[in-house]
């Protein structure tokens, strides 16, 4: 797994310490980056300690246990717990990842808890993903074609042409990839980073799409897409185990083709 530096949130103090119950068995820390808009405070580390006998295994348990427990004041995203809904995408340990999928015990040391990195912060764990969510919207995800559907029928794909999206329907969109890709963290604006990439191709290799000419257009952008430099860290950090960096390659292989 690769450790990323997390240089937007690297300026931050140590806060409050919150020790584990006197009765506790199997003391576990969380380090948790804080951060509010509206307390004027600057960011900080706070530090809670919780008894793992007490605690389901992941580290989305101990997130909810402390926000139930300890402090309701602790911001996080989640919603499915299944690894599905991609809303509890953070850095935990170094590495992006989703907090409902990670176990507590996969951390030797105290559990570091970080929002994604690069990304404005909303609160605490909870980063903006307009840009991102903007940059989706951009590549027009959703099917296009002139062509009417036959009548009373659905559109059809033989079983190989339906394969061919097996990789990529599967993305969450939780960002994990794009935020630890370091072309996108500096040059963000313009670079639609892996995930929103994943999702171009996906369009581009439905065989029901007609659009396939325009979405490549779309993307011969020195910025937009040629920003990749196959660094990979994408493809290492999905949660899904789904190969953003893999896809790139092939919407540049068909970009070449074409000029052929
Ligand atoms: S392969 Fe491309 S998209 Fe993936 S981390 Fe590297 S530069 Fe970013
Ligand atoms: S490719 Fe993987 S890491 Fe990237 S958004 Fe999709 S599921 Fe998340
Ligand atoms: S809570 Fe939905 S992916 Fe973790």
């Amino acid at each position: 797994m690769v450790e990323f530096a997390l240089p937007a949130n690297s300026k931050v103090g140590q806060g409050k310490s919150h020790p584990a119950p006197a009765s506790a068995k199997r003391a576990k820390e969380f380090r948790i980056y804080r951060w509010s808009p509206d307390d004027g405070q600057k960011p900080r580390m706070d530090s809670y300690t919780i008894d793992l006998d007490q605690c389901g295994p992941m580290v989305l348990d101990a997130l909810i246990k402390i926000k139930n427990e300890v402090d309701s004041t602790l911001t996080f995203r989640r919603s499915c717990r299944e690894g599905i809904c991609g809303s509890c995408a953070m850095n935990i340990d170094g590495t992006n990842t989703l907090a409902c999928l990670k176990p507590i015990d996969e951390v030797k040391d105290a559990v570091r808890i970080n929002p994604l990195p690069h990304m404005p912060v909303v609160k605490d764990l909870v980063p903006d993903l307009s840009q991102a969510y903007a940059q989706l919207r951009s590549i027009e995800p959703w099917m296009q074609a002139d062509t009417p559907p036959p009548p009373d029928a659905e559109r059809r794909q033989s079983p190989d042409e339906r394969a061919e999206l097996d990789g990529m329907w599967e993305c969450i969109l939780c960002f994990c990839c794009t935020t630890s890709c370091p072309s996108y963290w500096w040059n963000g604006d313009r670079y639609l980073g892996p995930a929103v990439l994943l999702a171009a191709y996906r369009w581009i290799a439905d065989s029901r799409d007609e659009a396939t000419g325009a979405r490549l257009d779309a993307l011969e952008d020195p910025f937009k897409l040629y920003r990749c430099h196959t660094i990979m860290n994408c493809t290492e950090t999905c949660p899904k185990g789904l190969n953003p960096a893999k896809a790139i390659g092939k919407i540049k292989q068909l970009l070449v083709e074409r000029q052929v």
